[in-house]
């Protein structure tokens, strides 16, 4: 059940082999680990399309509605996000987007913020380079701002991916481990603060 999972973990890539879903199912290991309920999403099991307002009108999707659920019912999470081109990929905007926009008429999704409004929100990011996919990171950021969710301090860019998971997808090196850990705590400390006395 959603409902009682604290954490929701997603990466912004739905391919096969993608780094950033490994470095999600570390992180929701991780999270577990340390005694957090998580819930693990995949967005490939949402078939949502490329925005268009004219589709938009006709209704929106009933994944885009699932979706806006999810995402409300988790007070904080951890989006590992693929760079293309120095920025975010298509996907992650294209959800984000959706997820964002008013529902016209809807009972409950009316107000587009509302999913993402006080969410408590860690970054990671993995790449074959160097960098990790920091940039994508800076692009993300002010976008998320912008929708009214408080960003952890701490984020964390996992360079050379290609050579930091062993085959059943665990984070070789125990510093890296570290790193999504710290990253998972803050989320988890900021936002058991920020929802303390709400229903
Ligand atoms: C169109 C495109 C642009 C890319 N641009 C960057 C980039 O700017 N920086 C980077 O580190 N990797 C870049 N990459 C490589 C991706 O980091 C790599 O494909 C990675 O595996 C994607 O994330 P995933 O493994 O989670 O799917 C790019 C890949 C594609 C397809």
């Amino acid at each position: 059940m959603y409902m009682q999972n604290q954490l929701l973990v997603f990466a912004g890539s739905t391919r096969q082999q993608s780094f950033n879903r490994k470095l999600a199912q570390a992180t929701a290991a991780i999270a577990r680990d340390a005694g957090a309920q998580v819930t693990l999403l995949e967005l490939s099991d949402f078939n949502i399309p490329l925005y268009n307002a004219d589709l938009e009108a006709q209704g929106t999707p009933a994944d885009v509605i699932r979706l806006k659920e999810i995402l409300w019912r988790h007070p904080a999470w951890v989006i590992c996000s693929p760079e293309y081109n120095g920025s975010y990929t298509a996907l992650l905007k294209n959800t984000i987007d959706w997820t964002s926009s008013p529902a016209q008429g809807h009972p409950d999704w009316h107000d587009g913020t509302k999913p993402f409004r006080g969410k408590v929100v860690g970054m990671l990011s993995a790449s074959p380079g160097a960098l990790g996919g920091l940039r994508s990171q800076s692009h993300l950021a002010p976008l998320l701002i912008n929708l009214e969710c408080w960003l952890a301090p701490k984020a964390w860019a996992l360079g050379s991916a290609a050579n930091a998971f062993d085959e059943a997808g665990t984070l070789v090196q125990p510093g890296h481990r570290d790193r999504v850990r710290a990253v998972v705590d803050q989320v988890l400390w900021a936002s058991e603060r920020l929802t303390a006395g709400t229903p």
